[in-house]
């Protein structure tokens, strides 16, 4: 399979606008025709894989919020890329806390909106850090989304992917 290089770059350089997960469809501006229809088979996945020495609680977050997956010490949780229907964007949303969607409790969100055949995503925390003092990563990443002390560096951390390639956050 051949990846769209000229696309990819065209889309880098149309990244130099300003660009939101979710709230906007940056494939409408630049006008990407997908090269190959990707499908279950062949999209890759979004990984949460759980180092730590403790749970982890998730929510995928589209139009909907799915229930509470629970990701023990060892696990990995993991969803084939989707496009939501509503939303676009998806926002896997997680706590060390058992319910801590629900009570605001830090979280770190794994966003990504997978547009024809790539994927655009970022980490970022809300509510606080979940894992700080932490090794938190997201790879494949350029530039490299490793974050030594498990707290978001200041600045984008939008990135683009080939939509069949797992994306792997590795927290602890
Ligand atoms: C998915 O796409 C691949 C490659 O184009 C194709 O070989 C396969 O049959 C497709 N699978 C389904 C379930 O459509
Ligand atoms: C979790 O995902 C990583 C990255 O894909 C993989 O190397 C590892 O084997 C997976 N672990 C389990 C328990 O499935």
């Amino acid at each position: 399979m051949h990846f769209n290089l000229a696309g990819f770059l065209f889309i880098s350089a149309a990244l130099a606008a300003p660009f939101a997960i979710g709230a906007h469809h940056p494939a409408k501006t630049v006008n990407m025709k997908p090269t190959m229809a990707l499908n279950e088979t062949t999209l890759g996945h979004a990984v949460v894989s759980n180092h730590c020495q403790l749970p982890l609680y998730l929510w995928s977050v589209g139009e909907n919020i799915s229930p509470q997956n629970v990701v023990q010490p060892g696990q990995n949780y993991s969803e084939v890329f989707r496009h939501d229907p509503k939303t676009g964007g998806v926002a896997i949303k997680i706590t060390t806390v058992m319910d801590g969607l629900y009570t605001s409790a830090p979280q770190t969100v794994f966003a990504y909106n997978l547009v024809d055949n790539v994927v655009w995503y970022d980490l970022s925390d809300v509510f606080g850090d979940p894992f700080m003092g932490e090794f938190v990563s997201l790879l494949p990443s350029e530039p490299a989304i490793r974050w030594k002390e498990g707290v978001p560096p200041s600045g984008s951390q939008v990135r683009i992917s080939e939509a069949m390639v797992d994306l792997v956050l590795t927290a602890c």
